[in-house]
């Protein structure tokens, strides 16, 4: 693996993976402004870097919800593995576990999940999507949690998904074999091609439930038994909402530009709601992280650790699970290096007072 950083990463997976793959992978909704600003938003923000203090030893790790992590840094729930790499998730989560972190796996896994939790070395999260079938969604849950599943990510921006005008000209839809995994046997496997519509928008205007709510995540509490953290918020008052129903922690996310196009980068989001909910439940952020320097900004506006998402189908479709543990290992090492040269010997020194 010769990628200096993500970036380069980022093109050599092109270069390797079908042209349907790609584009569902890379595309943002409409006209893809939020995907664009979560970097830009980056960009913007700049660091106030300390000077002669002893940098000589660095500790990165940290722990979030019980999770131990040798970096601030996890996977970020995305869909069907396998159609970057034939290995698929189970490749993703042993290089999770040989970087030191954990994997939070999504609903629309094409490994089942029992097999993905006996292929990691450490936790494993599991992302919820709710199906309108309540029994399924319920029989989903208790799967996971009998799995081993640590803790379940609610994602509640998507009661339908934001369109990517891409998989709508490819038809996206998964090739014969592929699907769903772990909804095999309520038969909610298939992702299939439709006309005018991305096959999987298809699926979720079919199956998912754009009716759920707050109390919802009260009934998904009492079913889940385990930590349930809330993924999708941008806004301070909904992270309010988000700790009087319960949540046990909050994912600053606008689904890396993928739903609604035009909202605000995820972060120039999160101040705001460290603010607000910070210091009574950790804050995890994604979008748009593709430097050391970026997780270095997110930890300093509030975030406890940041997940990253595209960087990983990059690793995977160029390398497999090598080129995963090559997409974290470059992070690690550029967030190691930035904590060097800001003066911050560990994750406590990394406070709000670092950005200008
Ligand atoms: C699935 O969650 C997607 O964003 O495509």
């Amino acid at each position: 693996m010769d990628a200096l950083n993500l970036i380069e990463l980022e093109a050599q997976a092109k270069n390797r993976l079908a042209e349907m793959a790609w584009d569902y992978y890379r595309s943002g909704a409409d006209d893809e402004l939020t995907l664009r600003r979560n970097r830009a938003a980056f960009a913007e923000v700049a660091l106030r870097y300390r000077v002669l203090v002893d940098v000589a030893r660095r500790e990165l790790s940290t722990r979030v919800l019980g999770c131990e992590l040798e970096l601030p840094i996890m996977l970020a729930p995305t869909a069907f593995h396998r159609l970057a790499h034939p290995e698929g998730e189970l490749a993703t989560v042993r290089a999770a576990t040989a970087a030191g972190t954990s994997m939070i796996l999504s609903s629309l896994s094409t490994t089942p999940v029992e097999e993905v939790v006996a292929a990691s070395g450490r936790d494993v999260w599991f992302q919820l999507y709710v199906y309108k079938d309540r029994a399924a969604t319920r029989a989903l849950v208790e799967r996971v949690r009998e799995a081993g599943c640590k803790a379940l990510v609610l994602t509640v921006d998507a009661p339908l998904l934001g369109r990517r005008e891409r998989d709508v000209r490819n038809r996206f839809a998964l090739p014969k074999g592929m699907g769903v995994q772990n909804m095999l046997a309520e038969g909610y496997a298939e992702v299939s091609a439709q006309d005018g519509e991305s096959g999987l928008a298809a699926y979720f205007a079919r199956l998912l439930d754009p009716s759920l709510t707050w109390s919802d995540l009260e009934w998904l509490r009492a079913t889940a038994q385990m930590p349930v953290l809330v993924k999708g918020v941008v806004r301070a008052d909904d992270a309010r909402r988000a700790v009087e129903h319960g949540a046990d922690g909050i994912v600053v996310s606008n689904h890396g530009g993928r739903q609604l196009d035009g909202s605000v980068a995820t972060i120039e989001a999160l101040p705001a709601i460290a603010d607000e909910v910070g210091a009574e439940l950790p804050l995890l952020c994604d979008g748009g992280i593709r430097r050391g320097t970026d997780v270095l900004k997110a930890l300093a506006l509030g975030a406890s650790a940041v997940l990253v998402g595209r960087p990983q189908l990059w690793g995977l479709a160029a390398g497999g699970e090598a080129g995963v543990r090559h997409a974290l290992q470059i992070l690690h090492e550029e967030l190691d290096r930035a904590m060097a040269l800001a003066g911050c010997p560990d994750l406590g020194a990394v406070t709000r007072d670092l950005i200008a």
